[in-house]
């Protein structure tokens, strides 16, 4: 996808979510930035817009005012918050940290989606990546734990991997992919950083860099592919 003109980024109030916006910015692209936040600055070609929350309900007169786009990056995710830190073990998995981690990493993406498709250009190249995990892998689970970020990824996945597959037929060249950003350095990833060595953990500037590289060489043979931030991809 070369010579953006439109970018929308959902959850752009997030580390990664505000990295993107600048990175576009930078790049002389339109912005519009969908958050539950107020804009943290102000830019020329960048429209804030204050959700109350991701849910179609809520974006429907947001969805109104979209026109021209050439793809939507979806930042929509939760690891912790106040209530819930990743379960280590069995005895710490509970109903409620597992319905919410679906409804923020899986329903409220594959919604989105669904919402912003008449958006999305059928006869020309469009996107739509959704930031994803390796950890939803479940190929690549040696580890164990985290069972609700792991098992919330995995249903993305397979969601955003269904859509690719009937949206091949109707809008032929609409990239749909999920994209692993690699560890960085937010409140997302905050509590995790200690023993991680500095190498391994990204700035968000680069790796929303990293990911608009992707995004860049993006095909449509990789539509509901899982993809590095390396661009490789990576087993469901
Ligand atoms: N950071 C990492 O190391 C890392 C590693 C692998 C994957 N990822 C993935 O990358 C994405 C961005 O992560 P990040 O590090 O930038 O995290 P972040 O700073 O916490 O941003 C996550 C975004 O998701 C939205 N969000 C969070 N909780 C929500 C809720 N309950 N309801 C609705 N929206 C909610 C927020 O949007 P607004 O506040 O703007 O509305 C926020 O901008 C996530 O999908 C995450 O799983 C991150």
């Amino acid at each position: 996808m070369k010579h953006m003109k439109h970018v929308l980024v959902a959850g752009a109030g997030g580390g990664l979510g505000q990295a993107l916006v600048t990175h576009y910015l930078n790049e002389g692209v339109l912005v519009t930035a969908w958050s539950r936040r107020e804009a943290p600055f102000m830019h020329e070609n960048l429209q804030w817009r204050v959700v109350g929350g991701y849910a179609p309900e809520q974006l429907e007169a947001e969805t109104e005012q979209l026109n021209d786009l050439d793809g939507v990056i979806s930042t929509l995710g939760m690891l912790h918050n106040d209530d819930f830190m990743p379960e280590k073990h069995l005895g710490a998995v509970n109903a409620k940290q597992l319905r919410h981690s679906f409804e923020v990493n899986a329903i409220l993406p594959i919604l989105l989606l669904e919402q912003v498709l008449p958006k999305l250009p059928r006869k020309k190249s469009a996107f739509w990546v959704q930031l994803s995990a390796k950890v939803g892998s479940i190929t690549d689970n040696y580890l164990g734990g985290w069972y609700s970020y792991r098992a919330s990824k995995a249903a993305l996945n397979m969601l955003l991997k269904t859509a690719s597959i009937e949206l091949g037929r109707s809008h032929k060249q609409l990239i749909i992919a999920a994209i692993h950003p690699g560890t960085t350095d937010t409140q997302l990833s905050a509590p995790f950083q200690e023993r991680l060595p500095a190498d391994k953990l990204y700035t968000p500037e680069l790796s929303a860099q990293r990911i608009a590289q992707v995004i860049e060489n993006l095909t449509t043979e990789q539509s509901g592919k899982l993809l590095h931030w390396d661009g490789t991809e990576l087993p469901y």
